[in-house]
Parts: structure tokens; sequence; C-alpha cells
């Protein structure tokens, strides 16, 4: 079985990018985690990307301040110098810019903790709290230049229960994060490969 190489993007502690590692060492998954890249130097999660045997590249964005443009073009480099051909933003808290998403349209996923298009944008779980839903979830969609609206791949609901806390709902919704974002992942690499059987 070929494996589509993937990039996974982290700022921060990456328990969905060790989820997708732990995926992928499956030799039956269609995907090899070919790189780790962070924003932010010292990301928890890189640290478990390393005990992985995986690569790694931090690219700070600080030097960039306000281009976008220009960070995600040597973003760019990067990923091209690694083969990559699949990106997953996990925890990735960055704003992409149009040219880096249409360079990756139909390539690129990202997970977010909310039932979308419902609660997009941070403070999911408190929100959702706060509007008194009886249902909340995450949800795994293409990246498109639309902040949180790309299609949906697949998502996941949990019931909110009387006594939830951010923490305690926070913590249902993770849950099933870490089990639906290497399906969708899954899902749509067999899907590339069954449409460009040659790539
Ligand atoms: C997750 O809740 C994800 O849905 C959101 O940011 C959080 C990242 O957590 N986009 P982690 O770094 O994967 O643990």
């Amino acid at each position: 079985m070929r494996k589509m190489r993937v990039a996974i993007l982290i700022s921060g502690r990456g328990s969905n990018m060790a989820a997708l590692i732990r995926a992928a060492q499956d030799t039956d998954f269609p995907a090899k985690i070919a790189l780790v890249l962070a924003n932010v130097s010292g990301a928890g999660g890189l640290g478990i990307a390393e005990a992985a045997g995986i690569p790694t590249h931090t690219l700070d964005h600080k030097p960039y301040g306000k281009d976008r443009a220009g960070y995600d073009a040597a973003m760019q480099t990067v990923l091209e110098s690694h083969g990559i051909e699949l990106v997953c933003l996990a925890g990735f808290m960055r704003i992409l810019s149009p040219g880096f998403c249409e360079a990756w349209s139909g390539r690129m996923l990202n997970i977010h903790p909310s039932l979308l298009p419902a609660f997009k944008g941070l403070d999911t779980h408190a929100r959702a709290l706060a509007a008194g839903v009886s249902e909340h979830g995450c949800t795994v969609h293409f990246v498109t230049p639309g902040l949180d609206e790309g299609p949906t791949i697949l998502q996941a609901r949990v019931p909110v229960l009387a006594g939830d806390t951010e923490e305690t709902l926070t913590a249902r919704v993770l849950a099933e994060e870490h089990r639906i974002y290497p399906e969708a992942l899954k899902r749509v690499i067999l899907d590339l490969q069954h449409r460009f059987p040659d790539k």
C-alpha cells in the first residue's frame, strides 16, 4: 500500500497530532507522518514527535510580523523540501493566507472543537455551555480561506450533561477528536488515491 506523506502543523501540546502519529504506526494506515511543523519553539507536541522519530521543524512566525503570505511561503518551502502531499492542522493557531489555502485545496484538513457551522473561532466549549445547547462535538473539515468554513469530512457528537464544566465538556469532545481525526484522514487519502491512482 502506498502511504501518502503527511505533515502535521501544531502550535501547542499536540494531542491530536499524537493521535494521528499513533494511527499512522499501523502498517495498514495509508499515511506516513513525514513532518511535524510548529510555529512556536518549544511547543509540547514537538517532543512527542521527536520521541516517535518524526522529523520536526520550528518556523517562528514572529520575525514575519504581519507578513502572513511571507510566513506561509516559507512554510511551503519547508513542506516541499520534505515531499509533503497532504497537510493536517492540529491546534495550529494561525490564520492561513488565501494563496496557501488554494495551493493545498482538497489536501489540507483541520480539526475544530465544535459542530460546525456552530461556534466557529475560539472558546467553543465555554460558548456552547453559555448557549445552553444539548449537543456539542467536533468537526474535521477541509481548509478554505474562510475561517472554519471548509467542507465537513466527519463530525462526532457528544451530549452536554447537567453539571458540565468547560473542563468536563472539553475532555469529552477531545476524546472524540482523537477518534475521528485519524478516521477522516484515512478517508480523504483513500478517496484521493482512488481518484488519482497514478500519483
Ligand atoms: C483541539 O481542541 C483542536 O480541536 C483545536 O485546538 C485543540 C488542539 O489541541 N483546533 P491539541 O494540541 O491537539 O492537544
